[in-house]
């Protein structure tokens, strides 16, 4: 990294609470930038939205995918809103982009913050027994668009949902779950499942996962969990975790129980990565637009601060780790504190003063 680069965001803020935290999210990211001096951020923002969409009947324009790669990393609020069905907004933008722009890894890190409240405290001995990194694969299994209906308007409709498993695809999502875990001081992988039902795509899952296990025999600890008793064991035995690999809609519901088990899913992040790096990768917290507290100014942007520190880390590609571990520190301090908590968090601060509160201690933290 050279002295003040410039990193290109696409900002998609989307809707609801989604416009609230992406511009907290931006206003974070230039003070980290502004603190440090050594790089700074440019925003083109895109004003795909369900809103729009109701207005001109279209997401995004022709061109997206040109668009985009103009730029070196997606910053993404949240999309979907109750006057459009959901599986038109996800299929219209996120879900394309995920696809499109090759980001077959998914990765949501959970883990308990200071000043959090953990529904089920008294299970874990200590916070630090809940410290995950869950790896969703991202661009096939469950959600990769196959399927179809006929007959739809009678009786006799019929529909199907194709669940995609490749081996390049596996393989793929297991060597950076590997990778991943093996960068860990626990060196632990858990690779979920659910092939005693599904035995065709989750037997070829598991099959390539014991094959690339081979590669790090004596180096990375794994195991393997039926996705039901999954939930029993993120419960019971947070610490027993650490690393953990999983399908598209496993992970994707897995994540959700992570977020709600460390706190609040308002605190979550997510990365969608191109490990390749041949297109932008895409940082969002894991919630939706929560139409019910939209326009409130209440949102919590924790979990969109985070993803922006992972943003941070990832365009850094080794340089700016120390940046984002500070960020991330200024985001701890933050939320230590009940004054700049936001009412998912039992505090009772609206998202500008926590904002307001993560700049300052932005500014503390990157000048102690
Ligand atoms: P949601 O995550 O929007 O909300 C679930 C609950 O958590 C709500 O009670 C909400 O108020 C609360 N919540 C979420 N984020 C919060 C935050 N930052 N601070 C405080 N409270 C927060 O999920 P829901 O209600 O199932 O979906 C709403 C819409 O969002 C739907 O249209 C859905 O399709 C869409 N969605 C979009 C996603 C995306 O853009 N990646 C992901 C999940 C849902
Ligand atoms: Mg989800």
């Amino acid at each position: 990294m050279s002295q003040n680069t410039t990193y290109k965001i696409a900002a998609i803020p989307g809707d609801g609470i989604g416009v609230d935290i992406t511009e907290a999210a931006i206003q974070v990211l230039d003070t980290i930038a502004s603190t440090n001096g050594s790089f700074k951020f440019e925003y083109t923002t895109f004003d795909w939205s369900s809103k729009k969409y109701l207005e001109r009947g279209w997401y995004m324009q022709d061109d997206w995918e040109a668009q985009l790669k103009k730029h070196d990393a997606i910053y993404f609020g949240a999309v979907g809103w109750p006057d459009v069905p959901d599986h038109i907004s996800l299929w219209q933008m996120i879900l394309p982009i995920r696809q499109r722009m090759n980001q077959y890894v998914n990765v949501r890190p959970t883990r308990i913050l200071k000043g959090t409240h953990p529904p089920l405290a008294q299970l874990q001995q200590k916070p630090s027994d809940l410290d995950w990194i869950i790896v969703r694969e991202n661009s096939e299994g469950e959600y990769a668009g196959q399927g179809g209906t006929t007959h739809g308007h009678t009786s006799h409709a019929t529909a199907t949902e194709v669940a995609i498993f490749t081996h390049v695809g596996i393989e793929r999502i297991m060597r950076f779950a590997f990778e991943t875990a093996k960068s860990r001081p626990r060196k632990k992988l858990t690779m979920v499942t659910k092939s005693n039902a599904q035995r065709h795509g989750m037997v070829l899952w598991d099959k390539v996962f014991y094959e690339v296990a081979k590669d790090y025999e004596g180096v990375v600890e794994y195991d393997k969990m039926l996705v039901d008793a999954m939930t029993v064991r993120m419960v019971n035995k947070p610490e027993s975790l650490d690393t953990v690999v999983a399908t598209n809609l496993h992970a994707d519901i897995l994540s959700d129980l992570a977020a709600a088990l460390a706190g609040s899913i308002g605190i979550a992040p997510s990365s969608n990565l191109d490990p390749t790096r041949s297109c932008p990768s895409m940082f969002e917290p894991i919630h939706g637009s929560a139409p019910d507290i939209a326009g409130k100014g209440i949102a919590n942007p924790v979990g969109a601060f985070w993803s922006a520190a992972e943003m941070v880390r990832w365009l850094g590609k080794g340089e700016l780790d120390k940046v984002a571990d500070q960020f991330m520190q200024a985001i701890e301090n933050v939320t230590a504190n009940k004054e700049t908590r936001t009412r998912d968090m039992a505090g009772s601060a609206n998202t500008k003063a926590v904002t307001e509160a993560v700049c300052r201690e932005i500014e503390k933290v990157c000048k102690a």
